[in-house]
């Protein structure tokens, strides 16, 4: 007797032979990839929660000299005042409209004046005084560093 041309019995032997291995083996093919993705989502979640905080919540920087390269320098680049010229921060002139004290500097720092709008929001606590100090010593040094 001829045997048969398609042979289900010895394929259907095999399959059964290689499914009831990986059934059997401690370390299923797909083990593999949820350990990996795992161990991804562990690194994920250090990362997250170990990132610095935002810079808003960081030291509050009091710097007089980047306090004032930061929110004055715009408009007073070296003393100056690129709106109304007139009133810049010069010895003199200070001088003469009474502005030559850090209490007075600091007050229009952070209330404005005239044209000039408040800043008391964005130099933070304390931040009025100190880029007003800054700005009376760069006066008395008629605007000249180092
Ligand atoms: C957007 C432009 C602008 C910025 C930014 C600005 N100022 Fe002024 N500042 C002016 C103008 C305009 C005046 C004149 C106001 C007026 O009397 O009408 C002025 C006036 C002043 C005066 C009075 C000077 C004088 O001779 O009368 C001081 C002091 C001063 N500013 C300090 C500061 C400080 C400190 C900062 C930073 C916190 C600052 N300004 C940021 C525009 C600006």
């Amino acid at each position: 007797m001829e045997p048969p041309k398609v042979c289900r019995s010895r394929s259907a032997g095999a399959g059964t032979d290689e499914w009831s291995i990986r059934l059997n083996a401690s370390h299923p093919p797909w083990l593999g990839l949820i350990r990996w993705i795992a161990g991804l989502v562990l690194a994920l979640v250090v990362v997250t929660t170990s990132a610095p905080p935002a810079k808003a919540e960081g030291p509050v920087n009091l710097d007089g000299a980047e306090l004032f390269s930061l929110h004055c320098a715009g408009c007073h680049l070296n003393g100056g005042n690129i709106i109304r010229r007139g009133k810049n921060l010069k010895l003199a002139t200070l001088e003469r409209r009474g502005l030559d004290s850090v209490d007075a500097i600091a007050r229009i720092a952070r209330d404005g004046a005239g044209q000039m709008s408040g800043y008391g929001d964005v130099l933070s606590e304390g931040g009025d005084c100190v880029v007003a100090s800054w700005v009376l010593e760069q006066a008395q040094n008629a605007w000249i560093q180092g």
